[in-house]
């Protein structure tokens, strides 16, 4: 009796199988892959630009004609896909820059499919860059109007999906918006073209440096009237179910790394595509303590996009997704 008590005990050395990396690689549960990181990039008028973006080192606005560079550093990298933002030249209170079907976005696109055509191009669906108030829609009384944000959010995606974005990505957080640019993307024949939509997105801080990098900071008031409350899960779940039944393609929770309880959540859920997006303020601090040499980068890098593929993420995309497409390959 005793004897087998004991042996009972030994049976529980999970160790055995750390002794040495090849063990290890043969019990790994989560695979890293480059096959699934989006690269975000930020584009501007003018000619010769690679702007740093300070408050996110090593990330830069760049001009359209430096764009080609990039896209075919990001291609022979192999990351498959870029998500474009655009900084309009002039913003105004209906964000005309958006829907200009030779805005800057839109130029982008065609720059893009004109020099890297296998890339996956995704286009940002929002309002924010491109209004005078900084609000993601029409914004009328001291209040984002939901309905009539939705035609305009329309013309965005069917003017980004014209130039040949393959993927529109809506970002604004309004009621609808999927069913309206679903309806808007078949209606002019691009039946074809995906919708990423950003369904659970929640009303974050982490955003901070992408906003000083798009120029998007709200004038006045913030975005909990419209993005999620971040104590909130059960909505989550209520988000993603309601962008399904008006037509996305992929879903997505945004920010990564505080909600993967969420991506969990959503996961266990939903059989569609899951993308997760691992902000810029998830960027711009492991960039700060990694100057300050208060962390080894590389290393943190891989550990969050290992954590949010885990997490149950298909797609993850990232301001890392060079840096992880280089450390991944060697
Ligand atoms: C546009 C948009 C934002 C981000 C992606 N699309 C900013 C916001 O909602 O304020 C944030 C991305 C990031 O922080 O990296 N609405």
């Amino acid at each position: 009796m005793q004897k087998i008590e004991l042996k009972r005990e030994m049976l529980g050395r999970p160790r055995r199988l750390r002794v040495g990396e090849s063990v290890r690689r043969l019990v790994r549960e989560t695979e890293l892959s480059l096959d699934h990181l989006i690269y975000p990039l930020f584009v501007r008028y003018g000619r010769g630009i690679r702007e740093p973006i300070l408050s996110m080192p090593g990330q830069f606005r760049l001009s359209l004609d430096e764009l080609p560079r990039e896209l075919e550093e990001v291609a022979e990298l192999e990351i498959p896909a870029v998500l474009l933002f655009g900084l309009p030249e002039h913003k105004d209170e209906l964000g005309h820059g958006a829907y200009d079907d030779h805005g800057i976005v839109q130029e982008a696109v065609r720059t893009a499919k004109r020099n890297v055509p296998e890339l996956v191009v995704i286009t940002d669906v929002c309002l924010c860059a491109y209004t005078s108030h900084g609000h993601c829609g029409l914004m009328r009384d001291g209040y984002v109007q939901n309905d009539e944000t939705l035609e305009l959010l329309a013309q965005t995606a069917v003017s980004q999906a014209t130039a040949g974005a393959d993927i529109v990505a809506p970002s604004a957080m309004m009621d609808g918006q999927v069913r309206a640019i679903r309806e808007a993307l078949d209606e002019a024949g691009f039946t074809e073209r995906a919708i990423m939509s950003y369904s659970a997105k929640y009303a974050s801080a982490f955003y901070g440096p992408f906003r000083e990098a798009a120029g998007s900071v709200p004038q006045f008031g913030d975005r909990s009237g419209y993005q999620m409350d971040p104590a909130n899960v059960t909505e989550a779940l209520c988000e993603v179910e309601l962008d399904i039944s008006e037509g996305a393609d992929i879903v997505m929770v945004k920010p990564a790394l505080a909600y993967l309880d969420v991506i969990r959540a959503v996961r266990e859920r939903v059989d569609l595509p899951l993308a997760a997006y691992n902000v810029s303020g998830e960027y711009s601090m492991i960039k700060a303590a990694a100057q300050n040499g208060w962390l080894d980068e590389k290393r943190v890098v891989l550990e969050i996009l290992t954590a949010i593929k885990r997490a149950g993420a298909d797609c993850i995309l990232t301001y890392f997704a060079k840096d992880a497409a280089r450390w991944l390959d060697s």
